[in-house]
Formats: C-alpha cells, sequence, structure tokens
C-alpha cells in the first residue's frame, strides 16, 4: 500500500495509542512504534492495513532513548508526525519515594529526552510536528503529586520548544493535548463515563491535522480545565474544607 506520511508514536501500548494507530493506518499513514516490550505489540502492528514496524524503546536510560529513536529516524528518513504518548500515574496517599521518583523518570527525565531527541531530529529534517498525550492534572497540583507536577513540566517543555522552533523560522509543530481525566475510564470499557475511546483518537487526530498548539481532548475538558484554573485555593484545596461533625 502507498502511503501519504510518516508517523511515531512512542509508548505505542496503550489502548489510547493502539486506537491512534488504528485511525493513522486508515489514513495510509506508515507507522513506526517504539514501546518497552516489542514483542508484545507485533501481532497488533501485523493486524494493521499499513507498513507497521515495532521499535524498542528504554525510557529509563536517555542516551540510549537518544539512539534508539535517532537510528530509527535515519534508516527510515526521518517522521512527518511523532506521538509522545509515554505516561506513567499512580496514587498512594503515603507518598513513598519511590513512585514519585518513578513517575519522576517517566514523565519528566524521560520526556524530556524523547522530545529533545525529536525536536533535533526534526531542527535537521526542516519541519515536522511533534505532539504530546498530555493532561489537565498539570494545571494545578493535585493527589497524585508527582504526577500532577510532571504533567505542569511537560507542558511548559512544549511551551519552550514552540518557541524556539519560531526563533528557528522552521514549520515544525508543537501540539500539547490536554487529556481530560476521566477519560481513562472510556478506555475501561466504563459506560458510565463517556466518550468512547474512538471519540478520544478522532478528536487527537484532528487537532493535529489542524496544527493546534493546544487542544482539550474531549472538548467539555476545556470548561474543566477553565474551572480547575479559576477556583480559588480554598475551595481547590479540598483539605481545608471542614468536616461535618458527626451525630452521636
Ligand atoms: N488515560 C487517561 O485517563 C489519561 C488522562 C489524562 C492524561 N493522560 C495521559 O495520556 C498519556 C497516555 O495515557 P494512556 O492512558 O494512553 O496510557 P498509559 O497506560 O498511561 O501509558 C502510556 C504509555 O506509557 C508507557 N510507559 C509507561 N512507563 C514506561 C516506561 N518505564 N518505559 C517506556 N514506556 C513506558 C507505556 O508503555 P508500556 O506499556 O510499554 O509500559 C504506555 O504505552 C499519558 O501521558 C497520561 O498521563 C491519560
Amino acid at each position: 500500500m502507498t502511503t501519504i506520511a510518516t508517523a511515531m508514536i512512542i509508548g505505542a501500548s496503550s489502548q489510547l495509542s493502539k486506537e491512534l494507530a488504528r485511525q493513522l493506518a486508515a489514513q495510509n499513514v506508515k507507522l513506526l512504534l517504539f514501546v518497552q516490550e516489542p514483542d508484545a505489540l507485533t501481532e497488533f502492528a501485523n493486524s494493521l492495513s499499513v507498513p507497521t514496524a515495532v521499535f524498542p524503546l528504554t525510557i529509563t536510560d536517555p542516551t540510549k532513548l537518544n539512539e534508539q529513536i535517532s537510528q530509527v529516524w535515519q534508516s527510515e528518513n526521518g517522521a512527518h508526525l511523532v506521538i509522545v504518548n509515554t505516561g506513567l500515574n499512580s496514587y498512594d496517599a503515603s507518598l513513598p519515594w519511590q513512585l514519585e521518583e518513578d513517575i519522576i523518570e517517566v514523565n519528566v527525565r524521560g520526556f524530556a529526552a524523547i522530545c529533545n531527541c525529536v525536536f533535533k531530529l526534526m531542527t535537521e529534517q526542516r519541519y515536522g510536528q511533534l505532539a504530546a498525550i498530555n493532561s489537565i492534572a498539570g494545571q494545578r497540583g493535585g493527589p497524585s503529586v508527582a504526577y500532577h507536577a510532571s504533567k505542569a513540566f511537560a507542558e511548559n517543555y512544549f511551551q519552550g520548544l514552540s518557541m524556539h522552533a519560531q526563533r528557528l523560522k522552521l514549520p515544525i509543530t508543537i501540539s500539547d493535548i490536554q487529556l481530560g481525566l476521566l477519560d481513562k475510564a472510556a478506555m475501561q470499557q466504563n459506560r458510565f463515563l463517556l466518550p468512547p475511546l474512538e471519540k478520544v483518537a478522532k478528536q487527537i487526530l484532528t487537532a493535529l491535522k489542524q496544527g493546534k498548539r493546544r487542544a482539550y481532548v474531549t472538548k467539555r475538558w476545556r470548561v474543566v480545565a477553565w474551572l480547575n484554573r479559576m477556583l480559588p485555593e480554598y475551595i481547590y484545596n479540598t483539605r481545608h474544607w471542614k468536616t461535618k461533625k458527626k451525630k452521636d
């Protein structure tokens, strides 16, 4: 099949990544998928109707990660679109350091290493679109302390890359996809918390096609994000709410 473009999905094993891959394949886009364990994705890759290759990603080792992405970039003659969909999130009220460290390693150091590498490759190529599936969780601190902070880092990092692209006067689009918090439920097939995954992926790809700098997915999360930012601290930070006295 003749393909019209090449897309890399970095962190390609999640349900959302797979749906993005399916929809890109339906648009005749050649796919280069990066995952921790390539063998686990071979069957999925073979099921797609476009040329699809799977490559290893060692997010915990920035030097190795740089080599992995750069080698594929050279051998496959670059890419038009790179979607970064790596992420780690978990909640433990006792805030164990190991968990915080793991989240920072994947969502901050790993994320920056991937985006730094891809941005430089796109600079050499002199065009491209770099997108990240980010989260509205980054707009304010929250109970998953390191996770919320890591998403703020990602948002800020993308702002900087976008500024760099402008200064270099290169057509490199930096797209920050702000995913709503509850969309996880849709991924877990929870019928009560729509929208379905297909809609989430479709809205992401539409926003990318439009070259959006930032998009909220699904769209209703723009309002939630706005409210989230506007709420005064004493309301936002529910720990300050007075608990009702128990009746005897
Ligand atoms: N799902 C939601 O409701 C939601 C809401 C808002 C924002 N987001 C954000 O959207 C992005 C994608 O979320 P998702 O739910 O599709 O997927 P996810 O289950 O959070 O995982 C995304 C990807 O990260 C990769 N990953 C995690 N740790 C890794 C590591 N140490 N090395 C390499 N890869 C690693 C996973 O690959 P492996 O399977 O190979 O480990 C997976 O493909 C994340 O950044 C997430 O924070 C999600």
